[in-house]
């Protein structure tokens, strides 16, 4: 070719080749998916990409090279001025799913340093980076070295996708969002573990979310996308803890991001007990006994005593205020929290048991407030949302107040309330609740099975 370039692989081809169906190549993959990252590939054809994508799946050959080139998109970081062991925890998603804002400091207080690149919001789950930007002053857009500066001053951090870091992810998910392509075990698979694997860590904790709150609505699904996170850890040589738990309804009581955070600041000052606070227990648990030793009964008893006592919401405070954040929110959240002006108490019209609740439609009514958004780069309202407290499992009076509607006038109140209403089914018998979590899979046992 006398010295000119190489010829790249024709991204129209890319697209058509995975149109029909066929498996892309190491280069087609890196080539179309670095190509997107640099800003040279069009919105509308990554959109046709991702949707071929899918439709049609992709092997477990292309989803490592598509993760593999997403974290290649970027720097990695390698987090050298770090003496303490080193955790990375994320969530595929659910409704009033805060488990990342309590798990941070917790994991911190204890010992451990916690690294954290986040997402934001995506279809009807919540983001949190878009619950910790409604705190007044807060910064995400990290630059690699802050990140890694704070993670080694005060153990730990959490930060968006930048330029620097798996771009390729920070672009595919807002497009993701917009075209309605989140749903897809490999894309999904991809944008967690690109962000994880660009992170140096010893431990990934995967939180994989099952049920109608989450983009995996069986725990068979979901088991599926928690196989092919830990065959992307152990491919990659990381060590992955990875559980399937209950998104059969809300995890907690609120859904919007500064009432989420809110919710987050009454768990770490040891005001609020629940399965919101149980589940980040647990994995702090897993994450202690795992990298410091010991049982993991006794690293939940050391989780508990730090919500307790107040060590973890300390901690909370500290990456508050050290990234740019009103740290007085750990005090105060009611104070320094944005709130909306229409607050509407609401009641369900039944009286019986709680036997479900629909959380995918909870999640949407608090998009449609404005907590989520309709199109890619939409601004988030911080301040709008639903907070529901009755669970499954609840005996509920007609007429009793079983939450608040957070909205910007009545109207969207209005037409929130009556979504919040058809989501919830009362009836005369106490159903059971599924368990917490389903299963957990773990990456040492691909290595054992010489998978
Ligand atoms: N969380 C992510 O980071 N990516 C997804 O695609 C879904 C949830």
């Amino acid at each position: 070719m006398n010295g000119s370039p190489e010829a790249l692989p024709d991204p129209r081809e890319v697209v058509e080749r995975k149109r029909d169906r066929g498996q892309l190549t190491r280069e087609e993959m890196r080539s179309f998916i670095l190509g997107y990252a640099r800003g040279d590939i069009p919105d509308y054809l990554a959109a046709a990409f991702l949707t071929a994508c899918y439709l049609n799946g992709l092997s477990i050959e292309e989803t490592t090279e598509l993760t593999q080139a997403m974290v290649d998109s970027g720097r990695t970081i390698a987090l050298l001025d770090v003496d303490r062991p080193k955790v990375d925890k994320h969530s595929t998603g659910g409704v009033s799913d805060s488990v990342t804002l309590v798990f941070v400091p917790l994991a911190a207080s204890l010992g451990l340093a916690v690294a954290k690149l986040s997402g934001r919001g995506l279809g009807h789950t919540g983001g949190t980076l878009d619950k910790l930007e409604s705190i007044p002053g807060l910064r995400t857009d990290l630059s690699v070295d802050e990140f890694e500066a704070q993670v080694a001053r005060i153990g730990c951090v959490v930060a968006g996708q930048t330029e620097d870091l798996v771009p390729a992810d920070g672009a595919m998910y807002a497009l993701r969002d917009a075209t309605g392509t989140v749903a897809s075990i490999p894309l999904i698979a991809a944008s967690v573990m690109s962000k994880k694997l660009a992170v140096n860590s010893d431990l990934i904790l995967l939180d994989v979310k099952a049920g109608s709150g989450a983009f995996m609505k069986t725990p068979e699904s979901a088991a599926e996308l928690a196989r092919t996170c830990v065959l992307l850890a152990a491919g990659a040589g990381r060590r992955a803890r990875v559980a399937v738990t209950d998104m059969t309804r809300p995890l907690g009581t609120a859904i919007g991001n500064a009432l989420d955070v809110a919710e987050a600041v009454r768990i770490l000052r040891g005001e609020e007990r629940g399965r919101l606070r149980d589940l980040s227990v647990r994995f702090a648990g897993v994450a202690v006994s795992s990298l410091l030793g010991g049982s993991q009964a006794e690293a939940e008893q050391r989780a508990e005593a730090a919500l307790d006592g107040g060590a973890a919401l300390d901690t909370f405070a500290l990456m508050v205020e050290t990234q740019g954040g009103d740290h007085r929110v750990a005090e105060d959240p009611a104070g320094v929290l944005p709130r909306a002006p229409h607050r509407v108490d609401m009641a369900l019209d039944r009286t019986g048991f709680v036997v479900e609740i629909d959380a995918e439609a909870l999640g949407r009514a608090a998009a449609q407030l404005g907590a989520g958004r309709v199109r890619k780069g939409d601004p988030v309202d911080p301040a709008v949302g639903i907070e529901f407290t009755a669970t499954v499992g609840d005996h509920v009076e007609a007429g009793q107040p079983v939450g608040t509607i957070h909205s910007r006038t009545p109207e969207d109140a209005a037409r929130a309330e009556a979504v919040v209403r058809g989501a919830v089914t009362v009836g005369d018998e106490a159903a059971d609740p599924p368990p917490m979590v389903f299963g957990w899979y773990d990456s040492d046992d691909v290595e054992e099975a010489g998978g």
